[in-house]
């Protein structure tokens, strides 16, 4: 067996603890498949004197991290520091021009400056690799980079947050309001205290556009992603939903068109007997289409310790048995197409608005539809309550974004319309 693979890890905190523990629990199945040993040699993290769980005597320590990059015993580093900014970006990019590899688990930094840590990944002769950062165990970036490399991809469409889905799954299932289910969520530890990156959509635009980068061979475009995330959904919406046949999710949408390309992250009603819509609680799934190959789904575990470790130490596998692949999957940008915006986008709506159960309303609301070139599929209201506020749900066939927008835009401006209307886009998974 030839030398083995020397790691540095910078971060053990889940994911850092996570590949400790696997490298040593599989040590000797992962030799076997790495045709030699991957053996960590470096640790970095803030708190030296924290219990990890591991003996961790042996192992150099580096209360800067970016002394990891500097270190020529280490051919690897495995950035699980986390966060956009210095120090996990000065880290991958020091590493890489020094020319030593670098995994990271860390999509906020590759959604940002995907093309920068490129750059240096060509420039230090290093691979950049990144399983990890994108649906956890799952391993959705070597089936678009690897299994899929011979197709044009048309679509992808993916459950790429964990806490968001648990969040719908839960209000769905108990009937409950969202900030009640957020809170539960947080006291399981589903949910962090500063849940905004996840319920805000903003987690899986990060997953998104490195999802699009790979599949379209474009540069990452994290800034056009269109984002909306959960906070308006309500137990109202999720029980007109059940009533339509749908699920509402939380989805993540890259569409390559002749036009251009087009990311969005927004809830979505999905037919409840789609595959999507049956991916439940913390799981993940991601949805491919190929020209070849057809529709490929893969579904499993998005997050935690053992699912991310795994993910992890798939990339130094490869990079043990001296697999270099290149970072965006192509060794040039195969295209660049133009961002779409989210007002050419097309397809039907759910609308719901909450308004005074009066004669006339139905047809204020129906007049600006009309004027808008809307037409509509269907209307639900539940019986009578004149005087009452009432909730009504209109369905719509298909229609361009920026004609349901302005339709919107009169509708809101009505007096018998009580509150922020509440629009999600049917999507069929
Ligand atoms: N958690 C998951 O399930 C999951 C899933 C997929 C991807 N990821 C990604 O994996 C990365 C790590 O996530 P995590 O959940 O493991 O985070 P975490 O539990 O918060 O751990 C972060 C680790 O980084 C260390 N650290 C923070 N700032 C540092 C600094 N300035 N210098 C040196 N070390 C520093 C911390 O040290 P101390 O321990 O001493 O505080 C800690 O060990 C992130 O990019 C995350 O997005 C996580």
């Amino acid at each position: 067996m030839t030398r083995p693979l020397s790691v540095g890890v910078a971060g053990l905190g889940t994911v850092g603890g996570g590949v400790l523990r696997l490298l040593r629990e599989n040590a000797d199945l992962i030799a076997a498949r790495a045709g030699r040993p991957i053996t960590v040699t470096a640790i970095s993290a803030r708190d030296r004197t924290r219990d990890r769980g591991e003996n961790l005597s042996a192992l150099r320590w580096y209360d800067d991290p970016l002394a990891l990059a500097d270190d020529p015993h280490i051919d690897v580093v495995a950035e699980l520091i986390g966060g956009s900014e210095d120090p996990a970006r000065a880290l991958v990019l020091r590493a890489l021009l020094a020319g030593r590899h670098v995994v990271t688990a860390n999509k906020a930094l590759l959604a940002l400056h995907g093309g920068e840590l490129a750059a240096a990944s060509e420039a230090g002769g290093a691979v950049l690799a990144y399983e990890a950062a994108v649906a956890g165990g799952i391993p959705a970036i070597k089936t678009i980079r690897e299994g899929l490399a011979a197709n044009r991809i048309s679509r992808i469409a993916g459950i790429l947050n964990g806490t968001c889905n648990y969040i719908l799954t839960t209000m769905r299932e108990r009937g409950r309001e969202f900030a009640e289910v957020l809170a539960d969520a947080q006291k399981l530890g589903y949910a962090e205290a500063d849940p905004a990156f996840d319920i805000d959509g903003i987690d899986a635009a990060h997953k998104l556009a490195i999802l699009a980068a790979l599949a379209f061979g474009q540069p990452v475009n994290f800034a056009d992603v269109h984002v909306e995330g959960i906070r308006a959904i309500s137990a109202l919406d999720q029980s007109f939903a059940r009533e339509l046949g749908y699920r509402i999710k939380l989805l993540g949408i890259a569409r390559q068109t002749p036009a251009g390309v087009q990311t969005r992250v927004h809830p979505c009603m999905v037919p409840e007997n789609a595959p999507l819509a049956r991916v439940d609680g913390v799981y993940n799934a991601v949805v491919v289409e190929g020209d070849f190959a057809g529709r490929i789904m893969l579904e499993g575990r998005g997050a935690g310790a053992g699912p991310t470790a795994s993910a992890v130490v798939a990339d130094l596998i490869d990079i043990a048995r001296g697999r270099a692949t290149p970072v965006w999957g192509s060794t040039t940008h195969l295209a660049e197409a133009p961002a779409l915006p989210m007002s050419a986008y097309t397809g039907a709506y759910y609308l719901r608005l909450m308004v005074v159960d009066r004669p006339g309303v139905i047809a204020d609301v129906t007049c600006a539809l009309r004027d808008a070139g809307v037409s509509l599929e269907s209307m639900l209201q539940h019986g009578r309550s004149p005087g009452e506020t009432v909730p009504i749900v209109l369905v719509t066939h298909e229609t361009r974004e920026s004609q349901m927008r302005a339709a919107l835009d009169r509708i809101e401006r009505l007096d018998s319309v009580l509150e922020r209307p509440s629009l999600i886009r049917i999507e069929l998974g």
